[in-house]
């Protein structure tokens, strides 16, 4: 099908709602490594990685592999009955998560994996308070959109009850108006606030991203998480680290973002990047939390051995080529591209993140941050004119994200830091 006929037929039989980026929508058609091709046969260069879901690149050869034999051997179980791929895996991420996390449930999205850590975390505490933070983003369903604090994620309207939500460190626009380091991460304090003020002084959980992914990559400093969770604990809450965008090596150095941070979570999340883009979630937990939850559990999908054997198979890739290592190189070269950037254009605002995960925040005027709405529309057709795919987020939609497959080499970074710098000139012209 031509673009025409797929965008019409679109519009004839999918909701309305679906999101596209661009004026014209861009239907793709194949992906190989760095590069999607649309469906007039248009190269791009992929700086977005399917949301940060690709991480070892488009079609890897040793995933399909992977992905072809399981489908010639079996394709569903449902979590009825025990597959090795299930345990293999599960064990695999007990080697690789930080701490003692050690046991799995495995799902079908990001969603669910925090849906099931909330429920866990209320059944192991017997507590229902759930503070998360303002700016973050936990999926699509009615406890996710509730954890979510961002008004354009909320369609539908929050209803699920007990859960509240604490100031968040994004230090470029600081809830409290001050400045790091000299505001001795007041923002953290927030969490204690909330707790004595609007629970009943003892929580089910803090739910948190190490870095806010669809908020638009903002990263807490250093102490952040230290400090946060250490009060967690003191209120008898569990700490739920969110990781389906800063997984598996995405921020470079370590295979879990919250690594940076130096804290060990009693549940994490994950989704996204784990599988390569096979559906699959996990929701990992110590054992004596894991252990506490009782009664029925069932997902039919969860878990099924062709997304496990994409998971094997994509994680074994990034052991084979040391990719946290590689991201950390990589991530370096990119953050120091898109900082000399900055410096040329005023519409840049902040650049952030770790790894390959960075973020740009554009502003009409550097002193009174007004997001860039206009201009990141501009941003993005110039930079598809000229080849290359980027993502945004942001609770004002003004922040690029930047977050290649994790495969990317130094020549990629280099070309993708060229496309953007002549794309931000097109930009600023405008201002
Ligand atoms: C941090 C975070 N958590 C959860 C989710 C939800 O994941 P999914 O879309 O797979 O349900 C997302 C999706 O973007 C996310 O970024």
């Amino acid at each position: 099908m031509d673009t025409q006929t797929i965008l019409e037929k679109e519009k004839q039989f999918l909701w309305p709602v679906h999101i596209h980026y661009y004026q014209q929508p861009l239907p793709l058609a194949h992906g190989d490594g760095m590069y999607l091709y649309d469906v007039e046969g248009n190269r791009y260069l992929d700086f977005f990685g399917g949301i940060l879901t690709v991480s070892v690149g488009h079609c890897h050869p040793k995933v399909t592999e992977a992905i072809q034999q399981q489908v010639r051997t079996l394709v569903h179980t449902s979590t009825l009955y025990p597959h090795e791929n299930h345990v293999k895996l599960a064990e695999k991420l007990a080697e690789i998560t930080p701490g003692r996390l050690q046991k799995s449930y495995f799902w079908n999205s990001g969603t669910e994996a925090n849906e099931a850590a909330v429920l866990l975390a209320r059944e192991a505490t017997g507590c229902q308070d759930v503070i998360a933070l303002r700016h973050g983003y936990s999926g699509r369903s009615a406890l996710a959109t509730t954890l979510t604090a961002q008004s354009t994620w909320r369609v539908g309207g929050a209803q699920v009850l007990g859960i509240h939500h604490a100031l968040n460190p994004y230090c470029y626009r600081c809830p409290l108006k001050s400045s790091y380091p000299q505001c001795g991460v007041a923002c953290a304090e927030d969490v204690e606030q909330v707790i004595r003020t609007v629970t009943t002084g003892r929580i089910a959980a803090f739910l948190a991203e190490p870095i806010q992914g669809v908020g638009g990559f903002i990263t807490p400093p250093p102490e952040y998480f230290g400090i946060v969770v250490e009060t967690v604990r003191k209120y008898g809450g569990l700490f739920i680290c969110d990781e389906v965008q800063t997984g598996f090596g995405r921020t470079g150095k370590f295979w879990f973002g919250i690594q940076h941070w130096g804290v060990e979570p009693d549940i994490m999340t994950m989704a996204k990047g784990i599988a390569n883009g096979t559906p699959l979630g996990a929701t990992i937990a110590i054992p004596e939390v894991a252990d506490k939850l009782k009664g029925l559990m069932i997902s039919t999908f969860g878990g099924n051995p062709v997304s496990c054997a994409a998971a094997l198979a994509t994680i074994a890739v990034m052991e084979e080529e040391n990719l946290p290592q590689h991201v950390e190189q990589m991530g370096t070269i990119l953050r120091h591209g898109l900082e000399n950037i900055k410096e040329k254009y005023s519409v840049i605002g902040d650049v952030r993140g770790k790894g390959l995960m960075q973020g740009i925040e554009m502003v009409r005027d550097r002193q009174t941050k007004e997001p860039a709405v206009r201009e990141i529309a501009h941003l993005f057709e110039a930079t598809r004119q000229r080849g290359l795919l980027i993502g945004k987020g942001g609770l004002y939609g003004n922040v690029v994200r930047i977050t290649p497959p994790l495969v990317v080499s130094q020549h990629e970074i280099e070309y993708a830091l060229e496309i953007l710098d002549h794309a931000f000139a097109e930009v600023q012209e405008t201002l």
